[in-house]
C-alpha cells in the first residue's frame, strides 16, 4: 500500500481524534516502518489493518465505519493531487465505469507498486451502473465513500446499493443509480 494512503490516514486520525490518539494506535500496532511513512514510499497493508483496528478499539468506531470515514476524507486528497483526471469527466456514471480502464491504469504509473482492486462492469447506461468490486483487501466501504463523493463532486444525486458476495468483502456487487432530478424536485 503506498505511503500516501498511510501519511493522510494518520492526518486525517491527528484532525479527528488528537495527536495522542495517533501515537496511540502506532505504540500497539506491530509495524515494521515503525509508523514513520513517506508519501511516496510502499508499505504492507497489515500495517493499514493493525492502525485501524487499534484506531477502532481506541474510539470505539467500527472498522467498517472508520474506512469509509477515510475514504470521503481520502476523495479530497485525490482531488488536489490529480485535478487534471477530475477533469476528464462530466458526470459521475461515466468516471466510475473508467475506474479500471482508465483512472487506475494511470495510477499504476504515478504510483509504481499500488495494490488496486479490480472492477468489472455488469450493466451500464446513462443513469445506471452496475459492478463488481474484487480485492483482498476488502475495502468495499472506502469504495463506497469515493463513489458517493465523485456523485457530489458532480453535484448529482444518487443511490447506491451494495451486496456482499463473498461474506469477507473481498467481492461485492455495487448498484449505483444517479437520480438527475431529484433537485429540481
Ligand atoms: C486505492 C488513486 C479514483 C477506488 C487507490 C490508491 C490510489 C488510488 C493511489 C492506493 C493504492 C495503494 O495504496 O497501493 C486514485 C486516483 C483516483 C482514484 C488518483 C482519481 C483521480 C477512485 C475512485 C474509486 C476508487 C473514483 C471509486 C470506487 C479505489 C479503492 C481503493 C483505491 C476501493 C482501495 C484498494 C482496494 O480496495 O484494494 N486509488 N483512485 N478510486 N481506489 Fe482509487
Amino acid at each position: 500500500m503506498k505511503g500516501i494512503v498511510f501519511t493522510e490516514f494518520l492526518e486525517m486520525v491527528e484532525e479527528e481524534f488528537g495527536l495522542e490518539v495517533v501515537d496511540s494506535i502506532i505504540m500497539k500496532s506491530k509495524l515494521s516502518s515503525e509508523g514513520v511513512y513517506t508519501s511516496v514510499g510502499t508499505y504492507d497493508f497489515f500495517e493499514m489493518q493493525q492502525l485501524i483496528v487499534n484506531l477502532s478499539k481506541e474510539t470505539g468506531i467500527e472498522v467498517n465505519d472508520l474506512i469509509y470515514a477515510y475514504g470521503r476524507y481520502f476523495f479530497s486528497v485525490l482531488l488536489r493531487h490529480h485535478p487534471n483526471i477530475f477533469s476528464l469527466y462530466s458526470d459521475p456514471i461515466s468516471m466510475l465505469a473508467s475506474i479500471e480502464n482508465h483512472i487506475h491504469v494511470e495510477v499504476r504509473k504515478i504510483y509504481p507498486g499500488a495494490e488496486l482492486p479490480t472492477f468489472k462492469i455488469i450493466k451500464k447506461d446513462d443513469n445506471y451502473l452496475e459492478m463488481m468490486y474484487y480485492s483482498e483487501r476488502s475495502m468495499f466501504m472506502f469504495a463506497r465513500a469515493l463513489m458517493e463523493k465523485t456523485f457530489e463532486h458532480y453535484d448529482s444525486s444518487y443511490n447506491i446499493d451494495l451486496e456482499l458476495i463473498k461474506e469477507d468483502g473481498s467481492q461485492v456487487k455495487f448498484s449505483i443509480n444517479r437520480q438527475p432530478y431529484a433537485f429540481n424536485q
